[in-house]
């Protein structure tokens, strides 16, 4: 049975689509203190349960550590964890004296509750390393090639920094034709602003599809799209698996000239255009 986080629950119905499983029904409440308690009211003793939550802020957290309690405690024969967004994943370090490294303490968290856990397209991969339960990374670049159009003129398929050029090659694999290339970047961590050095592919008059496993504040994309539009792109489209989209994410995105934004669901947004679910059943 399918047991979605409050946050997740579109996510979670595409996944029980793809697997056949049970999409259980749960009931979130919040006590008058603003505490939540989450309750599963069907039966899943002796089934499988996957609790199926994007951990993007603290309540989707609490949330997680309470369904996987649930299931245990009616009962179910195991407990599988899905993150279709890892929150504080980018956390993969101490950047500086002093702080924790935020994703090995929420993944040792949430892998108490649980048997395995399967997320998709992390920051960093290794950050599977920090669950103590058998835990996967499921990559969703190639479903980024599905909304864009087929019209693409001398389409280049570019990533704002190195890390990220695998999706690139992934997307455009999928979509069937173009070229590769990667930006480099730099990023000022006390200010946030962003510096992005173009690659020396020709931009004039191409469809450039720029992608990422995250456009969060919309610094990178928004920077990077600028560049390629004083380079005379044609067109220039932003692609990437989680749309989180903080703040005014999207209006820089606009006003820098892009095209158009797509997303996969790991994050339910506006620009959500494809599921990253298919590519998690295939994983459970
Ligand atoms: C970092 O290297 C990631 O791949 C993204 O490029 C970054 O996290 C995006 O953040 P923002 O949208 O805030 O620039």
């Amino acid at each position: 049975m399918i047991l979605p986080g409050a946050d997740t629950q579109a996510f979670a119905a595409a996944l029980a689509e793809a697997t056949g499983e049970t999409l259980g029904r749960v009931e979130y409440e919040r006590f008058p203190d603003g505490e939540h308690v989450v309750r599963v009211p069907e039966a899943v003793a002796g089934e499988r349960a996957v609790v199926v939550a994007s951990t993007v802020d603290s309540d989707a957290h609490v949330q997680v550590l309470q369904l996987q309690d649930a299931a245990r405690e009616a009962g179910a024969s195991e407990v599988v964890t899905v993150l279709p967004y890892m929150g504080y994943a980018r956390q993969d370090e101490a950047f500086r004296a002093g702080e924790p490294v935020s994703s090995r303490a929420v993944a040792r968290a949430i892998s108490t509750g649980t048997d395995r856990a399967v997320t998709v397209n992390p920051h960093e991969p290794a950050v599977c390393d920090f669950f103590t339960v058998p835990t996967t990374a499921v990559d969703a670049a190639g479903v980024l090639a599905d909304p864009l159009p087929e019209n693409l003129e001398d389409p280049l398929f570019l990533s704002p920094d190195e890390g990220a050029v695998d999706l690139a090659v992934t997307a455009r694999d999928a979509y069937g034709e173009g070229e590769t290339d990667y930006f480099e970047k730099d990023r000022d961590y006390d200010t946030g602003d962003v510096e992005v050095t173009p690659s020396d592919a020709p931009i004039e008059g191409r469809d450039v599809v720029l992608v990422d496993d995250i456009v969060a504040t919309g610094s990178t994309m928004s920077e990077a799209v600028g560049v390629l539009a004083e380079r005379d792109a044609q067109r220039v489209f932003v692609t990437c698996v989680h749309p989180m989209l903080a703040g005014n994410a999207l209006t820089k995105l606009s006003t820098a000239g892009v095209e158009a934004v797509y997303g996969t669901d790991t994050l339910e947004r506006a620009v959500t255009e494809v599921s990253a679910a298919p590519v998690v059943a295939d994983e459970l």
